[in-house]
């Protein structure tokens, strides 16, 4: 197939993994006979410097003529005291909404090579396999009022109806195809968007009755993620918490460098690792490619269909770390490896199509 799919590299260590992740896109295309056209476009801080502008027209223009987005990471203390519409983040946020994308899943897996990286026991992450669908287009991040003064600042969280069922139903959705097994995680002893929300996800679980719903308080389930995270399977919540939770939930896998992330929703998906710009180890060919690279993999799994050849990726990550490569932040993998080296590790590990018949 022939496919246009923009790369966003922003800020920090934002470049050095797109480039690893684009390289592996383009490894898959030549191993499985497509054709991907890749082209960059400026987000975040260097939009800024560039143009002013953290999401310059330009950018949003070619992202939505394109089929895919795959995006490093944005920001750093250069633009941190930049007014609120000329900060990378602000650009980030834009897109997301411009797009129209609502549920951004994060798929958290413990690599059994991986499970000494953790400075949890084992015998606790040994087995996850959960996936976080965050909301992504509403509360606390876009509501209104907001306002900043020295004396008072404002934000609100509001939700919609519209806006809790509609990612609601990608979590029913997921759950059913998954262990069936859905938690929803919410502040519904406080908050009224809360109760709503609550309330929704009761309304709509008759309509999957494979799937058996819970519900948690957010912070109780802060606890439950990394002390029995085995017992999760889809976990629905909000956009701040989810923010949160994902954070917390790489602590399971090893690394903040290994998670990835798809956002759903419109006609163009958004994929990005969940970790920020890292300026601490910017420039140094030490940032972890993997979760840019699993962000490639489902982006050519949820905007690309191509299943196969997603699976062919994430087999390729597999057998990396299964043979103990990696990069510093794994601790004690027996070979560390810079951004690059990993990254070329890994498109070499990416495995032909089997032949017919074979
Ligand atoms: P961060 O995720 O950038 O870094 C947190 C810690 O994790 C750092 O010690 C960093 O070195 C480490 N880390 C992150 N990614 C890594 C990787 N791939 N490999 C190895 N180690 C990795 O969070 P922060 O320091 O709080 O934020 C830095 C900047 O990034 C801020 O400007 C923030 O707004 C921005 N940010 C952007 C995104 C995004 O673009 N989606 C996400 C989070 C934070
Ligand atoms: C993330 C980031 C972003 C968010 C920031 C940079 C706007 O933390 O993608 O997790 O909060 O969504
Ligand atoms: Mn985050």
């Amino acid at each position: 197939m022939e496919a246009r799919i923009t790369l966003l590299p922003g800020d920090g260590v934002g470049p050095e993994v797109v480039h690893e992740a684009a390289a592996c896109l383009t490894a898959v295309a030549k191993a499985y006979g497509h054709r991907f056209h890749l082209e960059e476009a400026l987000i975040g801080g260097a939009a800024v410097d560039a143009t002013g502008d953290p999401l310059p027209a330009a950018t949003l223009a070619r992202c939505q003529a394109s089929q895919a987005v795959l995006l490093g990471a944005v920001g750093g203390p250069a633009w941190d005291r930049h007014p609120r519409d000329q900060r990378p983040e602000s650009g980030l946020l834009r897109l997301r909404r411009s797009l129209g994308l609502y549920a951004n899943l994060r798929p958290v897996k413990v690599h059994p090579a991986l499970e000494d990286a953790s400075p949890l026991r084992p015998e606790v992450t040994h087995g996850t396999d959960l996936m976080i669908v965050r909301e992504l287009g509403g509360g606390l991040y876009f509501g209104e009022p907001r306002s900043f003064s020295d004396e008072r600042a404002v934000n609100t969280l509001p939700y919609t109806r519209t806006e809790i069922e509609q990612v609601a139903r990608v979590a029913f959705e997921l759950a059913a195809s998954r262990r069936r097994r859905l938690v929803s995680v919410d502040k519904a002893n406080v908050l009224e968007t809360s109760r709503l929300w609550r309330q929704i996800v009761d309304e709509l679980a008759p309509s999957y009755p494979t799937v058996q719903v819970t519900h948690a308080y957010v912070d109780s389930f802060a606890m439950a993620l990394i002390t029995r995270p085995r017992d999760f399977d889809v976990v629905l919540t909000e956009n701040l918490f989810g923010d949160i939770l994902s954070d917390e939930a790489a602590v399971l896998a090893g690394s903040l460098g290994l998670l990835p992330s798809a956002s759903l929703g419109g006609p163009v998906g958004l994929y990005e690792p969940i970790h920020g710009s890292a300026p601490d180890i910017a420039g140094r060919d030490a940032a972890n490619p993997i979760g840019t690279i699993l962000s490639a993999a489902m982006l050519l799994r949820h905007s690309l269909r191509l299943e196969t050849e997603a699976l062919a990726l994430e087999a390729a990550v597999d057998r990396v770390l299964k043979g103990g490569h990696g990069t510093s932040d794994l601790g004690g993998l027996k070979h560390q490896h810079g951004t690059r080296a990993l990254g070329e590790r890994i498109r070499e590990a990416i495995r032909p199509p089997r032949a017919k018949g074979a």
